[in-house]
């Protein structure tokens, strides 16, 4: 059976310990993922205990205050705090999502906090998302056309053309499912992921896009789109409620309906 051992310079070490004070009646753990690039020393895991009388609710505001009062070189993103920015996705007890909406009190016990998997650490939770968001650019996430624009009014849409971008629209690139999906794990520099072949569709969908065929050619690839293997992961993720698999499988049957004619 083959055996898999992580670099030395990569396991985890066991890292500070921060108590809370021993007023605190109500205290929860936080356990988190630290690595600093510039010290050369391995990741390690941070403990912290924080009085949840003196706390938010969601997990954010637990970071935030072990930022702002514990230790502040903690290193993470984050912007809207109302799950909107899609800046503070990182893997709470095993499962991608967005700090700012996840309840602690979803959670019984200690809460692991760790950076998106099967990115590059740029510092503690922050992931590197270059090459995301240029995958995301090479989908043309824009409206394109060969239709002069109606001079006085923008391009319309009927009811229900715009009710075909609900589920979608809605989507804030967050990469929680991208990140959770065994098949952009293992093939992320050729397979698109279920983030950016949502947004791909998305377009795809939208009536007023006058570059349908163009669109459909550029994803006619094998690595592209049909490496997705309907894992179902993404959709299981998303912390918006979305179902990327589904988006994925309706631009599978626009590429089989041209094969067929
Ligand atoms: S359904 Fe496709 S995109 Fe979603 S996790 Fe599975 S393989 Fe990845
Ligand atoms: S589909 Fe959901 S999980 Fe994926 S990037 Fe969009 S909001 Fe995030
Ligand atoms: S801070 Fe914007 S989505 Fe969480």
């Amino acid at each position: 059976m083959a055996e898999f051992i992580l670099p030395k310079n990569s396991t985890l070490t066991e890292g500070k310990t921060y108590k809370a004070s021993a007023e605190a009646t109500s205290v929860r753990l936080f356990k988190v993922y630290r690595w600093d690039p510039e010290t050369g020393k391995n990741p390690r895991i941070d403990s912290f205990e924080v009085d949840m009388d003196k706390c938010g609710p969601m997990v954010l505001d637990a970071i935030l205050k072990i930022k702002n009062e514990l230790d502040p070189s903690l290193t993470f993103r984050r912007s809207c705090r109302e799950g909107v920015c899609g800046s503070c996705a990182m893997n709470i007890n095993g499962k991608n999502t967005l700090a700012c909406t996840k309840a602690i009190d979803s959670f019984a016990d200690t809460i692991s906090i760790f950076p998106l998997p099967h990115l590059q650490v740029i510092k503690d939770l922050v992931p590197d998302m270059t090459h995301f968001y240029a995958q995301y650019a090479s989908i043309k996430p824009w409206i394109t056309t060969q239709t002069p624009a109606p001079a006085d009014v923008e391009r319309l849409q009927s009811h229900e053309d715009r009710a075909k971008l609900d589920g979608l629209y809605e989507c804030v690139l967050c990469a929680c499912c991208s990140t959770s999906c065994p098949s952009y794990w293992w093939n992320s520099e050729r397979y698109l992921g279920p983030a950016v072949l949502l947004q791909a569709y998305r377009w795809l969908a939208d009536s007023r896009d006058e570059h349908t065929g163009a669109r459909l050619d550029d994803l006619e690839d094998p690595f592209k789109v049909f490496r997705c293997h309907t894992i179902m992961n993404c959709t299981d993720t998303c912390p918006k409620g979305l179902n990327p698999a589904k988006a994925i499988a309706e631009t599978k049957q626009l590429l089989a309906k041209r094969q067929l004619g």
